[in-house]
């Protein structure tokens, strides 16, 4: 994707919300946002809930509902160690047959919204804390070639979409983030089909990179010839003292740092908040973490949002 004379804004979605009966939601999204990520409706458990039997049904009108109005999708995800099918979990299986099982998900999946989906998010969460590549069923039956093996699989099924490695806790410099850029280093050196690193930046007011940490970082992979999208961002405010006008100060604070970074770099071509409003966000209604409120107005962190991704 080239990147236009802004940054684009996506949003993580659920999608009841979004056909939902409360307007406002979806009008929000139209309104507001370029592209939308499925926060559930393409993970294992949805997409392939008993084995070989796929149900395309949800995604398939989530991705004709994007293309109809023009927004771009993000596919989440094909390989992660969460939201997997109990068919798949409740006993192990051989190298062999695991390989075939990954494969075919990932292609099913992939190849179904050839030319429709541009980027996927193709695996997702594959670093510890403690950076080491994270054990998974994926890691701990198929071994550390996983990674490699499900980006190659997934260029063959399309060719023309751009692959992500996303993670969190990987904002700053430190052993969860070095992993991932080695990871990411030795892919790009193999010629491994990786296109890009996604920050989930899952993060608080009162914990967040500052802003040269966060370019400094980002900009290594984007030097690797990486994107490097901001693709899960919320704010939690609950850790601040003080006022809710002085939480939402100091969250507007937070999403100004993000946006700052990523207008920054070149490589940095959409910023996506995970959700739209604080009516409904994953981390419960006490944390007020995104850019609209519970009415859906829009809150101090919307106006700079919008203020900082626009001034590129
Ligand atoms: C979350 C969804 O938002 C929730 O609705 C679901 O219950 C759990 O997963 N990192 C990711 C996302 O990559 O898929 C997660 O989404 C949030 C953390």
């Amino acid at each position: 994707m080239t990147r236009g004379d802004r940054v684009q804004l996506g949003a993580g979605v659920d999608w009841g919300l979004l056909i939902g009966a409360d307007a406002r939601y979806r009008n929000t999204f139209l309104e507001v946002f370029d592209s939308l990520t499925p926060q559930n409706e393409m993970k294992m458990d949805a997409l392939q809930p008993q084995r070989a039997r796929y149900e395309f049904a949800i995604a398939d009108q989530l991705v004709a509902f994007a293309v109809a109005h023009g927004k771009q999708v993000r596919g989440h995800t094909t390989v992660w160690h969460k939201q997997l099918p109990t068919w798949l979990t409740r006993r192990s299986w051989a190298r062999a047959e695991l390989t075939a099982i990954l494969k075919d998900h990932v292609q099913t999946v992939i190849g179904r919204y050839r030319g429709r989906i541009s980027e996927w998010d193709v695996v997702n969460e594959p670093i510890a804390e403690d950076g080491t590549l994270r054990p998974t069923i994926w890691r701990g039956t198929l071994g550390h070639g996983y990674v490699a093996d499900a980006l190659c699989w997934a260029h063959e099924a399309d060719p023309g979409a751009r692959l992500y490695i996303n993670d969190y806790n990987t904002e700053l410099a430190g052993p969860k983030a070095d992993r991932l850029y080695a990871l990411a280093q030795e892919l790009v050196a193999r010629e491994v089909p990786l296109h890009g690193v996604g920050f989930q930046m899952h993060v608080s007011t009162a914990s967040y990179p500052r802003e040269a940490g966060l370019v400094a970082n980002m900009r290594r992979f984007s030097d690797l010839g990486l994107g490097v999208d901001v693709t899960e961002l919320d704010v939690r405010t609950s850790g601040t003292p003080g006022s809710a006008e002085e939480r939402l100060a100091a969250q507007r604070e937070v999403y100004r740092t993000v946006a700052a970074a990523c207008r920054a770099l070149e490589r940095c071509d959409r910023l996506t908040t995970w959700g739209i409003t604080d009516a409904h966000s994953w981390l419960g209604p006490a944390e007020l973490p995104l850019p609209f409120d519970g009415s859906y107005e829009p809150k101090p962190a919307f106006a700079v949002l919008r203020e900082t991704l626009a001034l590129r």
